[in-house]
């Protein structure tokens, strides 16, 4: 190796030439402010729109509310100037994240050698780029041959395979459906994490948890682990903070619409944005992304079988019921509630994490086309968004050190809710077959005893 200094020095060079094709985030600072008055609310909204400031929460300046947190990321050429704007109206401000690019270089993995990636040793407490997690797709259909199926269930815009995971305990009698998606929004890094961790913890436990072997005997569980395929690469590759997905439009001068207001959900009716350089543009018409319509085609064939519907996001702690896109509640509204109640409580008794939990409309911003209210529309009983952690504290660059906790916590509350529906639609006990052969081998037992005696 002594030989060839030139080399390792020119090996050397190719990283930091890689990284700068990757946009940089150096200096940024992510601000949290809780408006005031009426007139501050109209003066943030006007500083976020002409100096085009990167609206963390919520998302739409229109949004901005007196009483209510707003978390802007304010670039670092912005900083000074923002801060003197904000000084001079007296809005106070805190810094939440004092340098947005530091952050995000604390939770990318140190290394990436391939031989991690076998599934005994699979990492669930890093983030993943894509092409491990296709591998990991693999790998636990391999090893789990007798539970888990991996199925295609479309093409991304930039024509990648999305596939699903579908795991379902072999039995003659049909069963009912639990749906869970992750990553419909790049940068929300957790929440493929979150379905990652779950289908692993469904496999590693499931002979020996019998709340889980119970649901599995009447559910199967549908999870796809990232829904938005090219976003979620173009987040690891080029941009950390990208949300949408990749579609061009305006002949490539913008690119991307917000899957989560693409569903055909009153499209395109509120908290959403026609211009395509915009984080929440809702695309050119209803499922008009191959993304959402590869996903709404199968869960349009599959309906009468789903009776929950769970899209995993982040950030802010929340589980939010149907609508967005209007405050009339759903019919089962109170039973909707009940349940996230539910399982917001078991979640905060793990690790005291708080979350709200309400209709969407009403506890965070109203939005249409989003995947949640398209799912109940439909006819899916249960439908629910989790917004994983944190509350802004790290925002969407949650740190590695708080996936395990996330997941931890989150799949109390997620088996909470399929437990409830499991049991609801499924009273009796486990299925027929076993409580049929549980009599039977009394009527044995009894018999022999009989006989015996
Ligand atoms: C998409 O990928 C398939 C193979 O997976 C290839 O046959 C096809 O030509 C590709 N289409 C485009 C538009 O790139
Ligand atoms: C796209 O480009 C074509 C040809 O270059 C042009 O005719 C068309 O008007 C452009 N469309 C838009 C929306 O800019
Ligand atoms: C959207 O839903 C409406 C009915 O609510 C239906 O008429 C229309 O065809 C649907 N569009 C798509 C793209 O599925
Ligand atoms: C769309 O938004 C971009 C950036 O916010 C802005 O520069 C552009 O003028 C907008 N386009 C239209 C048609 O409003
Ligand atoms: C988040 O919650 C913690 C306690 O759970 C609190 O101390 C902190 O101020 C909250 N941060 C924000 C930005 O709301």
């Amino acid at each position: 190796m002594w030989l060839f200094p030139g080399i390792i020095f020119s090996l050397g060079m190719l990283i930091p030439g890689k990284l700068s094709l990757k946009l940089q985030y150096d200096g940024d600072q992510v601000f949290h402010i809780v408006p005031e008055t009426f007139q501050q609310v109209q003066h943030l909204q006007h500083l976020c729109s002409t100096l085009l400031l990167d609206l963390w929460k919520p998302q739409l300046p229109e949004d901005i509310r007196a009483g209510e947190d707003l978390h802007i990321r304010v670039p670092a050429s912005l900083v000074q100037e923002v801060k003197d704007n904000l000084d001079h109206h007296m809005i106070s401000y805190k810094v939440l994240i004092p340098d947005v690019q530091e952050l995000m270089d604390q939770s990318m993995p140190k290394e990436r050698s391939s031989h991690r990636q076998v599934p005994e040793g699979y990492v669930y407490t890093q983030y993943h780029p894509m092409e491990e997690i296709y591998q990991w797709m693999t790998q636990i259909q391999k090893s789990n041959s007798e539970l888990v199926t991996q199925h295609y269930l479309g093409k991304t815009i930039e024509n990648r395979t999305m596939y699903y995971l579908q795991i379902s305990q072999p039995s003659e009698k049909t069963k009912k459906i639990i749906w869970m998606d992750c990553g419909i929004h790049a940068r929300e890094w957790i929440s493929p994490a979150f379905c990652q961790w779950f289908v692993k913890e469904i496999l590693q436990n499931y002979k020996s948890d019998p709340k889980i072997s119970r649901f599995l005997q009447n559910l199967d569980l549908y999870v796809l682990p990232v829904l938005n395929i090219d976003g979620y690469i173009y987040s690891w590759e080029k941009d950390r903070l990208w949300r949408k997905n990749r579609s061009p439009h305006m002949n490539g001068t913008c690119y991307g619409t917000d899957l989560n207001r693409n569903f055909n959900s009153s499209w395109g009716s509120v908290g959403v944005s026609y211009n395509c350089s915009s984080e929440t543009f809702c695309g050119s018409g209803p499922e008009s992304e191959p993304e959402t319509r590869a996903v709404a085609q199968l869960i349009e064939r599959k309906k009468s079988d789903i009776l929950c519907y769970l899209t995993i996001h982040s950030y802010g702690q929340y589980i939010l019921t149907p609508y967005g896109f209007t405050t009339e509640p759903p019919s089962n509204s109170e039973e909707l509630m009940h349940v996230a109640e539910k399982a917001a409580s078991v979640l905060m008794g793990k690790y005291g994490t708080s979350y709200k939990v309400g209709s969407t409309s009403l506890i965070l911003y109203s939005n249409s086309g989003s995947s949640r209210d398209w799912a109940h529309m439909i006819g899916i009983p249960f439908s629910y968004t989790f917004e994983l952690r944190d509350n802004g504290t790290y925002g969407f660059v949650l740190p590695i050190d708080q996936i395990q906790p996330t997941c931890e916590e989150t799949m109390l509350a997620v088996t909470t809710i399929i437990e409830y529906v499991d049991q609801k639609y499924f009273p009796g006990g486990a299925v027929m077959l076993t409580s049929g052969s549980l009599g039977l081998s009394l009527c044995l037992n009894v018999l022999l005893t009989w006989t015996a005696s």
